[in-house]
């Protein structure tokens, strides 16, 4: 059975807020938090430099931390690259892989600016961008229209897995199935997905998968994880210290992956601390927080539809993402009195997704969105401060 209260001790901040925003950025549990400690006051060094007894205890650890990471998203290490945030990953892929004018990337109206962006970008230098529609209000793709979109010319499609402005969960498996027969490549975008549910990177076959390990995989901010299934196709867009193993006149040897992808010192507290978050996630196990989380947001997104004051969007087989509205208030105002009045915080505004906020034809929602530390009685605390707000409008 699974014991959120006990999980929550680990988790102080929320004896003091209600924290629905965990589509932003979740909280870091305590034995995480002790493990970058343990860095900063026992052991403290550089990574992959030097050979003295800290540095070689902080290579170890950051290594140790990659092969939980790795076995978590059942991916190989080698193949598994630490990056600060998703946004990162995705513009690295965006500026090591050998486009060229005249190539064609495939993405969707529901991606989050950082899986549009650096595609859009591309443009500039000839890459042509082709952009599917959802079905409909949902913010589900159809896979069929992926395949229609592919022209001989198409070499990445790039897709997010949970949408974090529907909470929708895409049939990312067969969009990379069908994607393959094609001959293209495709990259995902685990942002909302990992640590959240199930990912099994060997088994999902993709080309590319970013994510962040500030969200559901609980780690600290400025930690995410980019995996590479085929490493030697890009050429990192980030060269320098750490990345090579040998440079002769104006020549270098570029180290293999994953060092070659990850120049300069990275945030090494960041991920030994991420790679304690994982192990405490493998420890509760993640098929438990999916049913956990997505059985509250689901609860929820009924509860706030028999309001007829409150608009839900998204699907009905959520991922723990609940978008609404609250007629005749602004979602920031709905935000603020949510957070002054019961201290619930919230996201409002368009979630960093403005072709989806403007799909759904209004110009922000709120967004109340779960782990594996909310509760029912949250819910309930959420329900009712919603519903007070009719007062307001009425
Ligand atoms: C679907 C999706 N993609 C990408 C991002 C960007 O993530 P990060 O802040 O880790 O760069 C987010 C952030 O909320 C997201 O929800």
């Amino acid at each position: 059975m699974y014991d959120v209260h006990a999980v929550r001790k680990d988790f102080p901040v929320l004896s003091k807020v209600v924290y629905l925003d965990s589509t932003a950025t979740t909280q870091t549990p305590v034995p995480a938090v002790e493990a970058m400690n343990e860095y900063f006051y026992e052991y403290a060094g550089n990574h992959g430099r030097g050979a003295h007894r800290l540095a070689r205890e902080t290579t170890t650890r950051y290594e140790d931390a990659r092969e939980r990471v790795a076995a978590f998203l059942k991916a190989d290490p080698s193949k598994t690259v630490f990056t600060k945030n998703t946004t990162e990953g995705i513009n690295l892929v965006a500026n090591s892989f050998p486009f060229k004018a005249g190539d064609h990337i495939v993405t969707t109206l529901i991606e989050h600016h950082s899986n549009l962006l650096p595609w859009l970008r591309l443009q500039k230098m000839g890459v042509e961008v082709t952009i599917v529609k959802p079905e409909g209000p949902e913010g589900l793709i159809d896979p069929e229209s992926i395949e229609k979109a592919l022209t001989d010319r198409t070499k990445l499609v790039a897709v997010t897995q949970v949408s974090n402005v529907f909470g929708s969960v895409q049939a990312v498996a067969r969009i990379t199935k069908m994607t393959h027969r094609n001959g293209v490549k495709v990259l995902i975008d685990g942002a909302q997905s990992a640590g959240h549910m199930p990912v099994e990177l060997s088994a999902l076959d993709c080309d590319f998968f970013a994510t962040a390990g500030h969200k559901g995989l609980l780690g600290p901010q400025g930690t995410g994880v980019l995996y590479i299934k085929e490493p030697d196709l890009l050429e990192s867009a980030f060269v320098g210290g750490g990345t090579v193993s040998g440079v002769e006149g104006l020549n270098y040897v570029l180290e293999p992956s994953p060092a070659c992808f990850e120049a300069g010192t990275p945030n090494i507290p960041g991920v030994i601390g991420l790679g304690r978050a994982v192990e405490y996630l493998e420890d509760i196990g993640v098929f438990e927080i999916e049913k956990h989380e997505t059985r509250l947001a689901r609860e929820t997104a009924a509860r706030l539809s028999e309001m007829e004051h409150v608009e839900v969007y998204g699907p009905t087989e959520r991922a723990g993402v609940v978008p609404f509205n609250v007629r005749g208030l602004h979602a920031h105002d709905v935000a603020l009195i949510l957070d002054q009045s019961r201290k619930i915080c919230v996201r409002s505004g368009h979630h960093c997704a403005i072709p989806s906020i403007n799909f759904l034809e209004v110009d922000s929602t709120v967004r109340a969105s779960f782990a594996l530390y909310n509760t029912e009685e949250e819910v309930d605390a959420l329900i009712g401060a919603v519903s007070d707000l009719k007062a307001l409008v009425a």
